[in-house]
This record gives structure tokens, sequence and C-alpha cells, in this order.
């Protein structure tokens, strides 16, 4: 099947998002923890969490259009803190079910069982079930003039791992940790490590790491 700009722009709209949202592969799982200021909480299930730079070690997220309905992008724009929680197998459901348009007063935690822990001085609640923990500081925001999308970049101030997944080279192994991956809008996968390569050299060919 060849696509076209025509063809894409005239496919069902449902259709449409389903295929464009698999289209750029897998992509991580994570939940994005907010509060408002009076410390309700709020969860949802986000895909578009990209690696900026290590040094200070950014991530970018996308959210979607709309800004007073968006509780997530409300609450950390007013509070400068959220977290990113990676979704593990036995999370899916519950992971899933926070992306339901619950009221603003309802706490996806509550909603799906998943369980709010408050880290000292951070204004955002993480999601003990998750196996990795991040804590990001709001560093920009920037509402995309081409579609109305929200890029929210935020700088990791803490983080927790699983102990025995860190790598020699200090890299997570995430199939360890039982991080699962996202294509489109509802499909979860399960990631088993295939290989691991050495950095690539002009002069060497490729070379699979022990
Ligand atoms: C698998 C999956 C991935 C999603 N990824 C994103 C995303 O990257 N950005 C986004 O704005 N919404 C994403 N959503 C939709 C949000 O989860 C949904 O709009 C949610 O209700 C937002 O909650 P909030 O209004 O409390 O922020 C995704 C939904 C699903 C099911």
């Amino acid at each position: 099947m060849l696509l076209t700009s025509s063809s894409i722009a005239a496919m069902p709209s449902r259709d449409r998002a389903a295929l464009i949202n698999s289209i750029s592969g897998f992509k991580p799982a994570n939940l994005v923890g907010t509060a408002d200021p009076d410390g309700h909480c709020n969860l949802a299930i986000m895909s578009s969490v990209v690696h900026l730079g290590s040094h200070p070690p950014l991530l970018a997220l996308i959210v979607r259009p709309g800004d007073e309905e968006r509780h997530t992008l409300h609450n950390l724009l007013r509070s400068g803190h959220y977290s990113i929680n990676h979704v593990a197998e036995d999370m899916v459901e519950a992971a899933h079910q926070t992306a339901a348009r619950y009221p603003r007063q309802t706490s996806e935690f509550e909603a799906t069982g998943l369980t709010p822990v408050w880290w000292e001085g951070f204004k955002a609640p993480m999601v003990a079930e998750a196996p990795v923990k991040l804590a990001l500081e709001l560093r920009e925001h920037q509402h995309l003039a081409i579609n109305g999308t929200h890029l929210v970049i935020g700088e990791i101030v803490q983080a927790e791992i699983p102990s025995g997944c860190v790598n020699e080279d200090g890299s997570l192994d995430l199939s360890a940790a039982g991080t699962v991956a996202l294509t489109g809008l509802d499909s979860y996968h399960r990631a088993d490590l295939m290989k691991r390569m050495a950095y690539a050299k002009p002069d060497l060919p490729p070379r699979t790491l022990p």
C-alpha cells in the first residue's frame, strides 16, 4: 500500500488518527502525574515522551491541543512539577483507563486503583506501582503554531530506578525493569531484548556487545 498526502487526507478521520498514531514506531508507555494547588491528583497515560538531552537531563512531552480541559497541562503549568512513570505489564489496564475523560475533581489514581506517592518538596504525585519514577521540573512550554499541540520540556530532578536494572555502561535495562512499549492508542507490547550493539565507527564493522 502506498500512501500520499491526498490519500491520507481522504481517509476517515478515525482511521487516519489510528494509522498516523502508530506510523512513527514503538513508543514509550508513561503515566504523567500532576496535582492542582489544593493537592488534587491527576494521572494520564501519554506516549509522546522523548529524550531531548542528557546534560541537563531533559525530556520533551507533546500534549494535545486545548488548555483548560487538559488537566495535566493545566496543573503542570501552574505547579511547575510533573512526574513521568513507566507502565509495567501488570499496570496496563489501570494505566490505559487513565485516558478516560474524568471530571477535573476526579483523581485517576482513585478511579483506577493506582497508588499516589509524594516525594519531599515535589508538587506532583509519583505512581507507586511504576518500576521507574521520574520527577520533572518544567523548563519550557511552547504552544506549537502548526497544530495547536503543546511542547512541554522538563528536567529530571530526581529519579527512582530498580536496582539490578542498570547495565555496566550505565544504561537502563528496560526489559529487566518490566517496562512495556506502546503502539498507536491501544496496543501494548512486551519488550524483549534482542541484542546490544557497540558504538558505531566508520572503520569498524557492526559489532554485537557480549
Ligand atoms: C495509549 C495512549 C497514549 C496517549 N498519549 C498521549 C500523549 O502523548 N499526549 C496527550 O496529550 N494525550 C495522550 N493520550 C490521551 C490522554 O491520555 C487523554 O487525553 C487523557 O484524558 C488526558 O488527561 P488529562 O486531561 O487529565 O490531562 C494518550 C492516550 C492513550 C490511550
